[in-house]
């Protein structure tokens, strides 16, 4: 198959484009940057961006330009994961970078399809699991889920967040589009042991005895292990019958004190110090990020996928961990 990933150059992509060129798929990555930019550790498997089967290409993620539309004429799949990153300070110039480069991309990949003669038969459009309200109370799946911002204790950020994807969703379902399967992905945290990661990231954390709950501890984690994210695309690109919002995360997503203590366990850690509020709002602010991506209650199931007889290699923390925790310290040495 040809596959297309737009903004397929950063953390997600690497993971597809991994997947992919197992499976002897061909790869075009529509990238702002005209070289491609140094990318995670891939470990002792050569990066798919350095292998010639991908190819990148130049887009600017606003406007249909005809060197990246003829990509996708006659391609297969086409993935769009362009946005720029969430990790960062919510300010008014970061807000703005936040909504329009998901909006302007998904329009300008929506304009794209329909101005081609043979249209792929799939796109799936990134979205998120931040979509849901922040509840502890029940999961949301894609039939009785509760889309969020109307929830009286959410923060300004959090509300933010939410509105980005709803605004992402719409702008990407204004097309018609005949003969083109769309789905929403409303993706929940994807763990890989690639450097630099959230998964790097979160072990970093616990080995320094700083992995303890966060906040209360009481708000839901969703997360999916990466080799179920990608076994989840092939089923959203093989199945016809799944089209529309569909949740990609793991069955079972989890208090964040038992997410914690998933990672102190899996790196033989016995103690982590708690963070509460106050403590991670000095800490995001010097790591230049928001505490929504640890206090919003993300409590997300997958509906769609499930009812679909789709199994989860991982679908609990403790294993998924375990594996990861493995890979990652191999990658590391
Ligand atoms: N990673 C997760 O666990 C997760 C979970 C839920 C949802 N998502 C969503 O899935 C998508 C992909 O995630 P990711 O982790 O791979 O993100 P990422 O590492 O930040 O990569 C996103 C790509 O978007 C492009 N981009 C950045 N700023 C842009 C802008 N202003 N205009 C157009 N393109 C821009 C960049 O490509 P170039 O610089 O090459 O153009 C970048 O490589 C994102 O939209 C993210 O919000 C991710």
């Amino acid at each position: 198959m040809k596959i297309i990933l737009p903004g397929g150059s950063g953390q997600l992509g690497l993971v597809l484009a991994r997947h992919f060129l197992r499976a002897n798929h061909q790869v075009v990555i529509l990238s702002r940057q005209t070289a491609p930019r140094k990318v995670l550790n891939m470990g002792e498997e050569v990066s798919p961006f350095s292998d010639s089967r991908v190819r990148m290409v130049a887009w600017d993620g606003k406007r249909v330009e005809a060197q990246w539309r003829d990509e996708i004429e006659g391609s297969d799949v086409v993935i769009n994961l362009a946005g720029r990153s969430v990790n960062c300070r919510y300010h008014q110039k970061n807000r703005r970078l936040i909504m329009e480069s998901r909006v302007d991309s998904a329009r300008a990949v929506g304009q794209a399809i329909t101005q081609c003669q043979s249209p792929p038969s799939v796109w799936l459009q990134s979205s998120t699991a931040t979509i849901y309200s922040h509840r502890y109370d029940a999961a949301n799946d894609e039939a009785s889920g509760v889309i969020g911002g109307e929830e009286p204790d959410l923060e300004d950020t959090w509300k933010f967040s939410i509105d980005v994807a709803k605004a992402w969703e719409a702008a990407a379902t204004e097309f018609n589009l005949p003969t083109t399967r769309q789905v929403l992905m409303r993706t929940a945290m994807v763990m890989s042991p690639d450097a630099n990661g959230v998964f790097d990231v979160l072990t970093g954390l616990v080995k320094k005895f700083l992995g303890g709950r966060n906040g209360d501890g009481r708000q839901f984690v969703s997360w999916i292990h990466e080799n179920d994210f990608v076994a989840a695309i092939d089923r959203l690109i093989t199945d016809k019958t799944l089209e529309g919002p569909v949740n990609v995360a793991s069955p079972n997503p989890l208090p964040n004190s038992d997410f914690m203590k998933g990672l102190r366990d899996a790196n033989g850690v016995s103690f982590g110090l708690p963070a509460s509020r106050w403590m991670l709002e000095i800490g995001a602010r010097l790591m230049k990020t928001e505490t929504e991506l640890l206090l919003k209650s993300r409590r997300v199931v997958p509906g769609k996928l499930s009812a679909a007889g789709f199994e989860f290699q991982f679908p609990r923390w403790a294993e998924a961990c375990k594996d990861l925790a493995r890979k990652l310290a191999t990658a590391k040495g």
